[in-house]
């Protein structure tokens, strides 16, 4: 961050964002072959650019309503991780269109390419509702600074189809609420939100269409591992974040708590189009063990000493009941047995 000290607020910690690179000699290597007509379709959405002019440059992004310190520290928080985050997205599809190309894939390289348009658009957008604020972010030196996570390509795609998947459930949830309630509409940024979240939706489909390219990926003990796992990681992340951050979503007049878990719900019923295994979130605890967890992560923070160790105790515990809640198969992922 330059330009503006640091404000606490806008410091990094454990849920900031992260920047994540693959195995890209791999990627390289998936077989289009019996997703051909998916692929062409999905390539002919993106050339064709739905959103081309929707992205306004000359529209202002200067907050309408003026908001209290606290307020002002919550919407400008939102705004960095939301930046941060769409420029990673950036950052790896760039990176992997540009050595898909080297592979001589260049299919599949525009296919990234047209993502990373899509990222660099919403990342630059957040950028200037920033600029409104008097805040600077240099993101190219930001991810030369942040170290970049590796992750092996199977994580890659289930992590990334869900965050495209969460992000498109946050940005049309928080869209269909500020139509109902124009009144807490406080930023012309959120008018850009519903065209903005059919670009997730999009990118969340072309992901679905790259795990079907690896059906191993989705079989047996494997596919319930990753689903299970990221699942949980995403859902979790999330959580902690709505409620840490809660007083942004009180601006727009949510309960932080409610979008979370209605967050989550969506995002796991799309999921069972992708992932052989969901959570049943409608009959286990794994959304009131949410509450226990963000209390305990409260906790945690103000704690110090012996105390502190216990509560680290009772989170792991929490931790471990939630991820070993019970999942049910999906239709997705009987395809992929009987294919
Ligand atoms: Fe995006
Ligand atoms: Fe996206």
């Amino acid at each position: 961050m330059t330009a503006t000290p640091a404000a606490p607020h806008l410091r990094e910690d454990l849920l900031t964002p992260r920047f994540y690179t693959t195995e890209i000699e791999k990627a390289a290597r998936t077989s289009l072959h019996h997703q051909r007509p998916a692929f062409e379709a999905m390539l002919a959405e993106m050339q064709a650019d739905y959103n081309r002019d929707h992205f306004d440059r000359r529209v202002p992004l200067d907050r309408l309503r003026d908001l209290s310190a606290e307020e002002k520290e919550a919407y400008e928080s939102y705004l960095v991780r939301s930046c941060v985050s769409e420029f990673s997205g950036f950052l790896l599809f760039k990176e992997l269109s540009r050595r898909l190309k080297q592979a001589s894939r260049p299919e599949l390289s525009e296919l990234f390419q047209l993502m990373a348009r899509d990222e660099a658009r919403h990342a630059g957008f957040l950028n200037r509702a920033l600029v409104a604020e008097g805040i600077m972010i240099d993101l190219p030196s930001l991810s030369t600074k942040r170290p970049i996570t590796w992750f092996p390509l199977s994580w890659v795609l289930y992590s990334v189809y869900l965050s495209e998947k969460i992000g498109y459930w946050r940005y049309i949830l928080i869209d269909r609420h500020l139509k109902a309630n124009p009144g807490n509409n406080f930023a012309p940024l959120f008018d850009f939100f519903e065209p903005w979240c059919q670009d997730e939706n999009r990118h969340g489909d072309i992901f679905n269409m790259l795990i079907r390219c690896w059906p191993q990926l989705r079989r047996g003990l494997r596919g319930k591992l990753l689903s299970r796992f990221f699942l949980w990681s995403v859902f979790l992340t999330h959580s902690l974040t709505v409620c840490e951050r809660g007083n942004f979503y009180k601006i727009l007049g949510m309960d932080p708590n409610l979008f979370d878990a209605e967050v989550m719900r969506q995002t796991n019923r799309t999921a069972s189009r992708a992932f052989p295994w969901v959570f049943d979130l409608e009959t286990s605890d794994f959304v009131d063990l949410r509450d226990r967890i963000v209390a305990t992560f409260r906790q945690m923070k103000q704690a110090g000493g012996l105390q502190k160790l216990g509560l680290k105790l009772r989170f792991a515990s929490l931790l471990l009941r939630q991820v070993s809640q019970p999942m049910r198969a999906t239709e997705a992922g009987a395809q992929e047995a009987t294919a």
